[in-house]
């Protein structure tokens, strides 16, 4: 099948120009003004539209067994929500937990993709114990095409990994060249918080803040960077909430540690106050790290624009308001943590990056898809616009208006954070490997088509 967008202009992290894009098979072919293409190629017309690489969300869990309970989405709805908004590619967190067999797992979380994907997918493999067998079973997963791990300082008791593995697991990275993905923060200092508020009564959603202050994050981030530092292993702070945190980061990296920052669309557009609203309501918008201070998000906006923090991604966790999350009604430290997003994590940053003059346009593509695809090992087959990538392409169109609403997302899940909210761009075509996959807010790709994409090792 061959394929030709026409008349768009093409936005990478790096240029910015008019061309046609031709496509043949599953890839992208060729790039050039006026192009002459054979009768049966299918035309779409992009004139007076943006044509942006396919974006990448580096951090989405699907199956997710989590404080008693599962998210919401399967690969079927998710991958359906990820594809409307113009994400192509996605990178979930394989977490199992600590008495389970990393390899298992492995092929356990691979089995709930396989088969039913609509986008293209891998995963960072979670380590929650590091022993001899774990550390064989690791090694056989990164030859498999896994190269990144994800561990937690945080969730005591269940993800979350003792200093000593840490140790461990970050030397295990940097002899198999992997990076490592981590949530950085100190799980004792939250026990001990959590526990003091609980006994002063303090159960509300808005009290999941106060166990988790900034303060806590960032000793995560210093204490990662610290240990990363005696292996020099590269290593990725996912979900960075903070200026504590990010300075955290930002000093590591001046004193020669390997350190990258992640933030998510969340922080960047809600605030603290969200989690105050009355009616329980407030656990729609518990997650951890919680939503910071309105003030954080200059910051996280300006540091963006500068290359201090290199991706935007959603760390999607979908769990039901009416019923899930009131597991945590009378003690927030039972709320399942999470804000889903996956559908709306690209409009999103559209209308509060670019279209506020925040972000330029190469920017938006960066952080939203290429650092992605570099910093995990992607590029250039996903990430960019090139002959020789993946036909993963985004036709945007500035001119859309509309409001977000769950009552029409693809996400199954029974809110929207952003409910109500105005969007002023959006994807009118999506592209997977060549084939359309959603058409202005509708997914009519194909459910099986999404494939695992493997990766090599490239942080040595
Ligand atoms: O609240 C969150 N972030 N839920 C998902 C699990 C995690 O920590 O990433
Ligand atoms: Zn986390
Ligand atoms: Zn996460």
């Amino acid at each position: 099948m061959s394929l030709l967008i026409k008349g768009g202009e093409i936005v990478t992290a790096d240029s910015r120009y008019k061309a046609d894009i031709y496509c043949e098979g599953e890839q992208i072919t060729c790039i050039g003004p006026n192009l002459e293409v054979p009768k049966q190629t299918k035309v779409i017309n992009a004139k007076g539209k943006f044509v942006f690489p396919g974006f990448i969300d580096p951090h989405v869990h699907i199956y997710l067994p989590f404080m008693g309970t599962y998210s919401k989405d399967t690969y079927a709805s998710a991958s359906k929500a990820a594809l409307v908004g113009g994400t192509t590619s996605l990178i979930e967190m394989c977490c199992p937990s600590r008495d389970e067999s990393p390899l298992e797992a492995y092929e356990f979380w691979l089995s709930k993709a396989e088969g039913l994907s609509a986008c293209d997918f891998t995963f960072h493999m979670g380590v929650a114990r590091y022993d001899e067998n774990a550390a064989a079973e690791l090694t056989q997963i990164v030859k498999a095409g896994i190269s990144s791990f994800k561990i937690f300082l945080a969730y005591k008791g269940a993800f979350g990994i003792s200093d000593y593995e840490l140790y461990h697991t970050l030397a295990l990275a940097k002899k198999l060249g992997v990076i490592v993905t981590a949530h950085c923060e100190n799980a004792d200092l939250v026990a001990e918080l959590q526990k003091k508020l609980l006994s002063e009564k303090k159960v509300a959603p808005k009290w999941h803040y106060w166990s988790r202050p900034p303060m806590v994050e960032a000793e995560g981030v210093h204490h990662l960077a610290t240990f990363a530092a005696m292996h020099d292993t590269h290593v990725y702070c996912v979900h960075t909430s903070c200026e504590e945190s990010l300075r955290a980061a930002i000093r590591a990296r001046e004193r020669g540690v390997k350190i990258w920052v992640e933030t998510l669309i969340q922080y960047l557009t809600l605030d603290m106050t969200y989690a105050e609203k009355p009616n329980f309501e407030g656990s729609k918008f518990v997650m951890s790290p919680p939503l910071r201070h309105k003030k954080n998000q200059d910051v996280f906006w300006n540091a963006l624009a500068q290359g201090l923090v290199s991706t935007v991604a959603t760390d999607h966790a979908p769990f039901d308001f009416k019923t899930q999350k009131r597991m945590g009604i009378s003690d927030f430290t039972k709320i399942p943590n999470g804000i889903p997003s996956l559908e709306d994590r690209v409009t999103m940053l559209w209308t509060h990056g670019v279209d506020q003059g925040r972000l330029s346009l190469n920017q938006f593509v960066d952080v939203g898809s290429t650092q992605a695809a570099k910093l995990f090992g992607l590029f250039p087959r996903k990430g960019t616009i090139a002959v020789g990538s993946d036909a993963d392409l985004v036709v945007w169109d500035p001119s859309y208006r509309g409001k977000v609403t769950a009552k029409k997302q693809y996400m199954a899940v029974d809110y929207n954070p952003f409910e109500g909210w105005e969007v002023t761009g959006r994807p009118s075509v999506v592209t997977v490997r060549g084939e359309v996959a959603a058409k202005n807010g509708k997914f009519v790709g194909t459910l099986g088509r999404g494939q695992l994409i493997k990766r090599e090792p490239t942080h040595f």
